[in-house]
């Protein structure tokens, strides 16, 4: 697996800094990268080698796993996150989710603000997701990379809330972060997901 470029301007975006993101992206996430490919291969060393054994209390194949869906999500929420950022915060440019949203919540202020207090309440993702099963937009929470993700849904709208992505720029203050990341947010990227998201009916 490789890692992907950020696809604006670090530099660029309001309130979240350029050393934020060096850190985020270039550091952390690049770190999942690097750790799933780890992992990966571990796996496939173990198995070949044959003297692989599925204790759950433990064993080398249970510690392994438990690492790839870690690392796995680890990457795959934060290329959602990074996906997400770098627009101009114009709900305009994302006709069919902000229909979606109205519907749901009322109006896309009322979908953001229940939306940024979901990702107060999260302590670690707070997701958007389109529901396969259910075909309709749902909010999830996930307080760790392997914990609180629906299986059969895929995400939309994904903001990290752990302290890394905004202790150094707004110390404890995460709720002006999360007023920023809607400043911030890229509308056209999300419809983008949201349309072939909603494609998919299993
Ligand atoms: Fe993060």
């Amino acid at each position: 697996m490789e890692q992907k470029p950020l696809s604006f301007d670090q530099e660029k975006l309001q309130g979240i800094s350029g050393k934020t993101l060096a850190i985020h992206h270039d550091k952390l996430y690049v770190g999942y990268v690097n750790k799933i490919n780890e992992v990966w291969e571990k796996i496939g060393a173990l198995r070949k080698s044959g003297t692989y054994e599925g204790n759950a209390t433990y064993s080398e194949l249970r510690a392994l796993k438990e690492s790839e869906t870690f690392a796995l999500n680890g990457v795959y929420l934060h290329e959602w996150y990074f996906d997400v950022l770098g627009g101009a915060g114009n709900s305009a440019e994302a006709p069919e989710l902000s229909k979606a949203l109205i519907e749901k919540w009322g109006s896309v202020e009322e979908a953001i603000k229940y939306l940024s207090a979901c990702g107060m309440a999260a302590r670690g993702w707070a997701v958007l997701a389109w529901d396969i099963k259910q075909q309709k937009l749902m909010q999830f929470n996930s307080d760790s990379h392997n914990q609180g993700g629906i299986w059969g849904a895929i995400p939309v709208i994904v903001l990290d809330v752990y302290e890394h992505a905004y202790f150094i720029d707004y110390g404890s203050d995460r709720k002006k972060y999360i007023e920023d990341y809607w400043k911030n947010f890229n509308w056209s990227k999300a419809e983008e997901l949201y349309l072939k998201a909603r494609q998919i009916s299993l």
